[in-house]
Parts: structure tokens; C-alpha cells; sequence
């Protein structure tokens, strides 16, 4: 991982002094990029990359030269597979809201595979096959109303998530799909992101068991959801453990079907900081207050999910405890845990910012996108340019 020191140098350029230049950036450390991609494979497993957890152009050309296989849940992540491969990649198409047109270019483009959750996504199936006279392998995501025990908005294997087709449905799943013709592959689940425990997974196998002695497949999707150390000394579960005990339980069920997974956050999300530095510093009666230059327009998961990343600070100042962002929002704050010394123009660090940090950003008070830079042997590389003003008005009449 790149060490923070006071002065952080890189290609003889100094981080300081970038942020002279610019406010804030996502810094990617290549090398620890490609060493979570080899733990992953690894895992001897076929990983589909989850690509909404990240979907920067040079990153998805680093995922399609190892894994070549993706998780999709758009249209416009299907074009940003199709500009960057050159060898066809395996894509599953997930979500629950699939358009027709999304549907259309999927079966039309023959991929992997659609993962189904509504009775009404079969019958639009059915109709572009007989359009365009072509067959797709198609799942059954099933909603199995396991409590993943994670974040509640990340949260999808609830029967009152909206994703996913309940247990108490499948039968008929099967009467429709034969009578349509349609070839189901396998079972497919997802039951919530973050995941840090194995007992969900448990809990989800024995329901596996069941259906599979009703029914036997040659694939089962087990999602993504692995999660990832935010606090760096917490003790969640590791990743090579979880798909072990996984392994170890389908076959002491005798289950044979194919395992995929779908991981998303765990390939990127250590292997980057959010770098700015502090812009003010204020007194108010009851808390000081530190503001600083990045906000929940550059990384929103604070103030949507609550969520902790560790902060680090490097320009020996005074002890502080509340940051802030410098969007016009309360809630545009950062959860921190410690006292951090730091000064006006002290750089402010945000960890494991590389999963869900810059695809959720966005223009909330006509703020541009930030650079996204990747740091490897010592050199820079930009591979996201800070986004020009011209974006910002070019849709409008
Ligand atoms: N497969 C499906 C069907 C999914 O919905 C997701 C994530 C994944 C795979 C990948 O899961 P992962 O390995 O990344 O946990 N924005 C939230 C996370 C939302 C996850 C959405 N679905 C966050 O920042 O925590």
C-alpha cells in the first residue's frame, strides 16, 4: 500500500503539491490491485466482477486481462464491457428492473446468462426470443428471506427487499419457464453486501439443500457480498475462509453444482484512498469544526449508509474530532473515532475508498467529478480526468 508520510512523493511529484493544484483525488495503489485480483482467483472459483462497484475504464481493462467475467445491472455498464474487451467476456445481467431494450441487447448479444426475479421479466424474455429467434440461459434469483445481518439499505435477501422471486413461487417459476421453453441453468442468490459473518451463509445452504433435492442444477450463483475490513483491526471473516467453509458445506451436502459468485467491493475498495486536505477550521460553542475540500458529492457512502472510513491525517496541529465536508448538507460529515492533529491545509485522508466511493459520486451543488489517479512503481497515472464545467450544462436545452 502507498505510505502516507508528511510529504507523500510520487514520480518525484509531490502529493502536496498536487493538491495545490486540486482539491481532492482517488489514489489507486496498482500493486495491491493486482494482489487482491490474485487472491480472488485464487479461490479457484468462477467470479463474475460486480461493475457497479467500480466501473472506471482502466480498472475494467485490469479485471477483463484476469478474471474476463462480469456482473452487469445496465445497459451502460453492458457498452463499457463491449469498448473495453476484445475476447468475449462471460456476463451475468442482474437487477430487478431490467428494460426491454436491456433485455433485448442481452439475448441479441447471446451473454452468459440473465438472472431472472419477476414472473413478468420471463414473459419479456420470451417475447424478444421469439423477436429475434434466439435462446438465453437464464437463473432464478430467489429471494430465500435470510437476514444477511448487515447495513439494512444493503440488505436484499429480506422478503420485504423488493429483489428476488419467494420460495413459495418457484414451483410455478418452473411450470412457466417449461412451457415457455426457457433453458434455467441454475439458482441464483443474493442476499446482501458486506457480509461479515459466516452464519447468513449457513443459514442459506441448508435452504440450498432443500431445493436442490427438489430440483438439481448445473450452476449456483451465490452472489457477492463478502465483506471488507473498514476498521482494519475488526474481526470479520476472511475471504479465502468463507468460501472455504462454502465449499466444505456444498460438498458435505453433496451438491455439485457450479459455484459462481459475484464479487464486487472486495476487489478495489482497500486498494484506494480519497485524498483533499483540510479547507477550515472553525470554533463553535460546543465543537470545533474541521472542513474539508472532498464531500458526499465525491463519496456518499457516509451520509447515506452511516458509514465509517478511517480517517488519517498527516501535518502535526491540533487535536480535532468532527470533519465535515464542504457541501451544503448536515449531513455531509464523516464518522471518525479518534482525535486527529491536524492544521489548515493538512492532508486528509479517507480509507478504503475504491468500492462504491466514485461511481455513486455526482454533481450535487454543480460540483465536477474528481480526478481519479493510480499510483504504480513510484509513477501516476490519471485514469479519470476531473470532469470539465461543460459536462456539467452540456444537456441542457
Ligand atoms: N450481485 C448482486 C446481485 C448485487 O446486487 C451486488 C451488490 C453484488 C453482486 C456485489 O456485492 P459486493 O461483493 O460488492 O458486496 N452501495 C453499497 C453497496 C450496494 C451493493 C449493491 N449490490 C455500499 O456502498 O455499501
Amino acid at each position: 500500500m502507498i505510505e502516507f508520510t508528511n510529504n507523500i512523493v510520487v514520480n518525484k511529484i509531490s502529493i502536496k503539491n498536487i493538491l495545490k493544484q486540486i482539491n481532492s483525488f482517488y489514489l489507486y495503489d496498482y500493486k495491491k490491485i493486482i494482489y487482491n485480483i490474485y487472491i480472488i482467483n485464487k479461490l479457484n472459483l468462477y467470479c463474475f466482477f460486480s461493475m457497479k462497484s467500480n466501473d472506471n475504464l482502466y480498472l475494467l481493462k485490469i479485471i477483463n486481462n484476469t478474471i474476463n467475467k462480469f456482473d452487469i445491472v445496465s445497459i451502460g455498464e453492458l457498452k463499457k464491457i463491449i469498448l473495453i474487451s476484445k475476447q468475449k467476456p462471460y456476463i451475468i445481467f442482474s437487477g430487478s428492473g431490467k428494460t426491454l431494450v436491456e433485455l433485448f441487447f442481452s439475448v441479441k448479444l447471446n451473454i452468459f446468462c440473465i438472472n431472472v426475479e419477476s414472473f413478468q421479466e420471463i414473459f419479456k424474455i420470451y417475447y424478444i426470443m421469439n423477436i429475434l429467434k434466439k435462446n438465453i440461459n437464464i437463473m432464478i434469483r430467489i429471494n430465500p428471506n435470510i437476514d444477511a445481518k448487515t447495513h439494512e439499505k444493503i440488505t436484499t435477501g429480506k422478503k420485504i427487499n423488493k429483489f428476488g422471486i419467494l420460495i413459495s413461487n418457484i414451483k410455478n417459476f418452473f411450470i412457466i419457464s417449461k412451457i415457455l421453453k426457457i433453458n434455467i441453468i441454475g439458482y441464483d442468490f443474493h442476499i446482501g453486501s458486506q457480509i461479515e459473518i459466516l452464519s447468513p451463509i449457513k443459514k442459506l445452504l441448508h435452504l440450498i439443500y432443500i431445493l436442490y433435492k427438489f430440483k438439481k442444477f448445473q450452476y449456483l450463483d451465490l452472489g457477492g457480498g463478502i465483506g471488507v475490513n473498514y476498521y482494519k483491526t475488526k474481526n470479520i471473516i476472511k475471504i479465502k475462509n468463507f468460501y472455504n467453509n462454502i465449499r466444505y458445506l456444498l460438498k458435505k451436502k453433496k451438491i455439485n453444482s457450479k459455484l459462481l459468485i459475484e464479487i464486487g467491493r472486495y476487489f478495489f475498495c482497500n486498494t484506494c484512498t480519497l485524498v483533499s486536505k483540510i479547507n477550515y477550521i472553525k470554533y463553535n460553542i460546543n465543537i470545533s469544526i474541521c472542513i474539508v475540500s472532498t464531500g458526499m458529492n465525491d463519496i456518499l457512502r457516509p451520509s447515506l449508509y452511516n458509514s465509517y472510513h478511517k480517517i488519517e491525517s498527516y501535518n502535526l496541529g491540533k487535536n480535532f474530532f468532527n470533519f465535515f465536508g464542504p457541501i451544503c448538507e448536515s449531513s455531509d460529515k464523516y464518522i471518525n473515532d479518534n482525535n486527529i492533529k491536524v492544521k489548515t491545509n493538512s492532508l486528509f485522508i479517507l480509507h478504503s475508498s475504491g468500492s462504491y466511493c466514485k461511481v455513486l459520486s455526482n454533481n450535487y451543488n454543480s460540483k465536477n467529478k474528481i480526478f481519479e489517479i493510480i499510483a504504480y512503481n513510484n509513477k501516476l497515472k490519471i485514469i479519470f480526468k476531473l470532469e470539465k464545467f461543460k459536462n456539467l450544462i452540456n444537456n441542457y436545452e
